[in-house]
């Protein structure tokens, strides 16, 4: 039941925002949410689930309708890798590639990020923010923001 912001709450965890349901993510792999308005994406990265802000830097695009991909790397002479698969977010408008774990841009991380959050899992749920150590509840995410 959304709050009086249009934030989901869990009814298991009173003070959780609900961004998505689990068994969405693990059949879309890349789901977007709203909190108050924001638009975040939630990702389900081989490293664990990610929540970034969901508005490309480029132009607004919502990169929750992009892609979760790799990222193709440079060997030896003709030679390419692709690596660190389903950890990159790609916008759908223009290409851009995000880092699911810092929110960095591949082609430009020192000036161009989207902000990331911390989450948990809880009652089939992903849920925004860090676990209250009471609740059990499985952390995931990480804490860093901007
Ligand atoms: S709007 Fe995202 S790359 Fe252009």
């Amino acid at each position: 039941m959304p709050d009086e912001h249009g934030a989901e709450r869990a009814s298991a965890h009173s003070d959780c925002v609900r961004l998505c349901r689990l068994d969405d993510l693990e059949r879309r792999r890349i789901v977007r949410a709203e909190v108050n308005g924001r638009e975040m994406v939630v990702v389900a990265s081989p490293r664990g689930i990610r929540v970034l802000r969901g508005l490309c830097p480029h132009q607004g695009a919502l990169l929750g309708l992009g892609v979760l991909c790799g990222h193709s790397a440079a060997g030896d002479i003709g030679e390419y890798r692709y690596e660190r698969v389903g950890e990159i977010v790609r916008c759908p408008w223009h290409g851009w590639e995000f880092d699911s774990e810092t929110g960095r841009s591949l082609h430009d991380p020192e000036r161009i990020r989207v902000a990331t959050y911390p989450s948990h899992t809880c009652g089939g749920h992903v849920c925004l923010g860090a676990p209250a150590a009471a609740t059990g509840a499985a952390g995931v995410g990480q804490p860093e923001d901007q």
